[in-house]
């Protein structure tokens, strides 16, 4: 399972990025609004840090204009992904973007339904919101088992379940025992994943036991 990480902070990405267990990135527009930058600059920042895939998103709705904005946003790194809403227009650009070669992430799939059509389109990315579709009592691992099942029907379909808007280790968890390629987490989510507090526990009494023999092991 591949790990990116779902922020346009580029502080907190060079520190994730020392980890060595970051395989990319995702942003949005709330993200790059949050950041107070130039999305261009913020994009171009995080690539050269990443080398892995790197998700910027359109603002236009309508294909042409999402089209211009995703060809702007492509030319920017050879590793940025180009993020398209799950909309009729957004799977119309997504269609002739990968058609040019361009790599592509859906988002905004809310239903099975749009991960096949996501699919049909030839997204190399598909991203369905699981935190978003639990905060209004749905059950978003449901969805994403849906569509692991589903893409493993057609081996022709080529986009990867990438599962967004995560909330917690449970839902990687859980989405790594569906087999989804990706999980994007938020930064706080990544760094909960390496805790426990049997962990923490555990290595305070093998240290205290360690002090008190006088050893040192060099
Ligand atoms: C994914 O690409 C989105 O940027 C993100 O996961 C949305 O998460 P949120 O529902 O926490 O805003």
């Amino acid at each position: 399972m591949k790990f990116f990480v779902d922020t346009a902070d580029t502080a907190e990405i060079r520190e994730l990025a020392g980890s060595g267990l970051l395989d990319g990135v995702t942003t949005n527009p709330s993200l790059i609004a949050k950041s107070g930058r130039k999305m261009a600059d913020v994009i171009a920042e995080i690539c050269a840090v990443v080398p892995g895939p790197v998700s910027a998103e359109v603002t236009a709705t309508d294909s042409a204009g999402m089209l211009k904005e995703g060809r702007y946003l492509a030319q920017i790194a050879g590793n940025v992904v180009v993020k398209l809403p799950l909309t009729q227009e957004g799977l119309k650009a997504c269609k002739v973007l990968t058609d040019e070669g361009t790599q592509t992430n859906v988002t905004l799939c809310f239903s099975a339904a749009q991960a096949i059509v996501a699919a049909k389109a030839g997204a190399t990315y598909v991203s369905p919101f699981v935190g978003r579709l639990d905060d209004i009592g749905q059950d978003g691992m449901e969805l994403i088992a849906d569509i692991v099942q589903i893409y493993a029907n057609f081996p022709a379909f080529q986009t990867e379940v990438l599962v967004a808007s995560i909330r917690s280790p449970m839902h990687v968890v859980n989405a790594a025992k569906l087999g989804a390629d990706v999980c994007t987490l938020p930064p706080a989510v990544l760094r909960q994943l390496f805790n426990h507090p049997l962990t923490d526990k555990g290595l305070d009494a093998f240290l205290s036991d360690w002090k008190k023999t006088g050893q040192s092991i060099l």
